[in-house]
């Protein structure tokens, strides 16, 4: 269940993974490389897979979506028009101490006591000073001196002495000589300048945040530690004070050292193209959509689709996170799941149907119509990606279905709804419930994405909708008004955000209105954006599980078997020789495997006991073992000649099956 996974649980997926080779640290012979991992031969099935069905469900068993495969690597005007050059960035701060960086908004707020120091004074260095003064001494000595100091240097400040402070430098240098002055000891310049040089290399302030119940005393070891950092050797703490704090973001969770203030920091990796060290500066794609919007219209006018159709695309994007975690949750570079889906703006369909349809209620919308509006197609969208999560296997129990607030949505997005899986590292609610964290995100995006391609590339992106100029010819003067001013609206709104200024903006819009009327505009689009990495580990974590099995002698033992759907599992029928010392068995299993490789994946093996084979992969997740034994050579009679024994991964039942019928029976329960 769910609910019973922890993150102790996490620990155990990710040794499994590395142990059955479903997923290694990248470089791991040279010490790995954060938030980049590899698939070994188990998870590069089980992702192989996920990537099929998607493909196979979101363009080839449609009509109005087709495919695409563009570079990683693009023209670096794509990400100025898409608005990742400027605005694709995460707030980064660093712990002072130890360096750690962290995403600003995803610290946790902290309340507690802050311990202020104003700096540090190294006793190295000003020891020598005051050992010709006694322990009880020193700090008055020490205090006289500093004020000293700062009354001298006031009195010579070149441009700005002031004679008053000179008079008191004058006076305290009297006390000095007269109460404080030992035989053999400094002058009290020269004790001046050894208090100064022992403070330069402490005089940054410092705080740090104690949690209640915490020793106040480890604030000040966090705080020597920091200027220990910075070249005091033994510090003494200076000026401490203290305030009480609540919901802070200032300080690192982990120590309660002060952060740094937060900086932006671009997620794009660059790279350089050409021959030459310094060519021209390029990006690593962060997200595969844009290839799909710089391509719009070749792909429309190869496949001959009109709006409403779609263009996916599979591939890899890349991201400088700051801060991976989570295993392959948040990784540096993962593969990415995107359709964009374009879809005519509301009043051309309100042009042509008369009216549009907006969602009833909740539920699958059923088959997309003609006067279906965005929000239809939106919520189309949303049903049919959680229909897709839960064909492969992720309980609907374990699926959250999140509506972005309007304060968390991009200023061009109409709604956004993220699916998430309840992960067992995702933070809980104030029920105590998982709450999931996010596999996709479903976005309606209105014009904004070929508007802004439009604007940069110089290139028309809008569609010519034969229907619409029909339709529209047909129109009353006062609904084409009506219309016509919602279209104006929405454009003028749009430009006036990209910073056209106001008349060029409105004269811009009211033409693009006028274009209704011809049958042209710039469609809209739906967006179902999913991580393959992401999915592929939340299914890795929904399959996993430990129960009890009978082992060889019949003693129960642990087992842990991978659930995964039959759809998915990276492997979906295991060929077992019940005798590898055998030759008839063993040439019986290899036809049968032979019989069933050209149709799915199968694992053949001869090696070990029945049961340990059997365990081997229950770990895999293979759902199906086939065993070829002494009756499948028809040793304990005719009947059962040429039949195996199938042997079900989940209950592991047994049954008789005819080796002929197997390939019809596998297929239909793994499609
Ligand atoms: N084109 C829209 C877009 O890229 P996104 O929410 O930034 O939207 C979409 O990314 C999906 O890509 C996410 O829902 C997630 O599954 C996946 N993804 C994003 N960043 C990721 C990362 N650092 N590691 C793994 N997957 C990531």
């Amino acid at each position: 269940m769910v609910e019973s996974k922890s993150n102790d649980f996490m620990e155990r997926i990710v040794s499994l993974c590395k142990r059955r080779g479903f997923v290694f640290q990248s470089s791991e012979i040279y010490g790995g490389i954060n938030g980049f991992w590899d698939y070994g031969p188990l998870g590069a099935e089980l992702k192989r897979n996920v990537k099929d069905a998607w493909w196979r469900v979101m363009t080839q068993r449609r009509d109005d979506v087709v495919g695409l495969e563009a570079t990683i690597i693009m023209h670096p005007k794509i990400w100025e028009a898409s608005g990742h050059t400027t605005t694709f960035a995460d707030p980064m701060v660093d712990c002072l101490l130890t360096k750690k960086r962290f995403r600003a908004d995803q610290i946790d707020p902290q309340s507690g006591v802050v311990y202020h120091f104003d700096g540090a004074r190294d006793l190295r260095k000003w020891a020598p000073f005051m050992n010709k003064y006694s322990e009880s001494m020193r700090e008055s000595v020490t205090d006289h001196i500093k004020k000293y100091k700062t009354e001298n240097d006031k009195g010579l400040t070149p441009g700005t002495a002031d004679p008053d402070a000179a008079k008191n430098a004058a006076k305290l240098r009297e006390i000095f000589d007269k109460e404080y002055h030992q035989e053999g000891g400094s002058d009290i310049n020269v004790l001046a300048m050894g208090l100064a040089n022992s403070e330069v290399a402490g005089r940054d302030a410092y705080s740090v945040l104690i949690t209640p119940g915490k020793n106040p005393e480890s604030a000040r070891k966090v705080a020597q530690q920091f200027y220990q950092q910075r070249g005091v050797a033994e510090p003494q703490l200076l000026g401490e004070r203290t305030e009480k704090v609540e919901n802070s973001t200032r300080y690192n969770p982990e120590n309660g050292s002060l952060l740094t203030e937060p900086r932006l920091f671009n997620l794009m990796f660059k790279t350089c193209v050409g021959p030459v060290e310094n060519g021209e500066t390029a990006y690593l794609r962060p997200e595969t959509a844009q290839a799909i919007f710089a391509q719009f219209k070749n792909v429309a006018e190869v496949s001959r689709q009109k709006v409403p159709f779609g263009i996916c695309q599979i591939g890899k994007a890349f991201r400088n996170e700051i801060n991976p975690r989570n295993f392959t949750f948040r990784s540096r570079e993962f593969e990415q799941m995107e359709l964009e889906f374009f879809i005519r703006p509301d009043e051309a369909v309100e042009a042509i149907c008369g009216s549009v349809a907006r969602p009833a209620g909740p539920g699958h919308p059923g088959e997309p119509q003609a006067n279906w509006g965005w929000q239809m197609w939106h919520k189309y969208w949303v049903e049919e990606r959680l229909a897709f999560y839960e064909s492969i296997g992720l309980p609907r129990a374990t699926l959250v279905e999140y509506w972005q607030k309007p304060e968390e949505l991009a200023h061009y997005a109409r709604a956004t709804v993220d699916i998430l899986y309840k992960f067992p590292f995702s933070k809980r609610d104030a029920a105590g419930e998982l709450a999931g964290e996010e596999l996709e995100g479903i976005a309606a995006r209105s014009d904004f994405d070929l508007s802004q391609h439009q604007r940069f590339s110089g290139k028309a992106m809008g569609v010519f909708d034969e229907e619409l100029k029909e339709a529209w010819a047909t129109l009353d003067e006062s609904k084409k008004a009506a219309l016509s001013e919602c279209y104006f609206e929405s454009r003028r709104n749009y430009l006036v955000k990209t910073n056209e200024p106001a008349a060029k903006a409105e004269a811009q819009a009211r033409e693009e209105a006028a274009g209704l009327a011809r049958g042209s505009y710039v469609p809209h689009v739906i967006e179902p954006s999913a991580g393959v990495d992401r999915l592929a580990l939340a299914l890795i974590c929904n399959a996993y599980g430990e129960d009890t099995a009978p082992d060889e002698k019949g003693k129960m033992e642990t087992r842990i078997v991978m659930r995964f759907h039959p759809r998915i599992a990276p492997v979906k029928a295991a060929v077992f020789p019940l005798l590898k010392n055998k030759p008839e068995l063993v040439k019986k299993a290899r036809e049968v495997r032979d019989l069933l490789r050209p149709h799915l994946t199968v694992y053949y093996d001869e090696a070990g006991a029945i049961g340990r084979r059997y365990r081997r992969q229950d770990e895999a997740g293979t759902p199906f073992g086939v065993t070829i034994d002494f009756d499948t050579l028809g040793e304990q009679g005719a009947e059962l000649k040429d039949t195996v024994t199938l042997r079900e991964r989940d209950s592991m039942k047994q049954s008789r099956v005819k080796i002929e019928a197997l390939p019809a029976l596998l297929l239909d329960r793994i499609r």
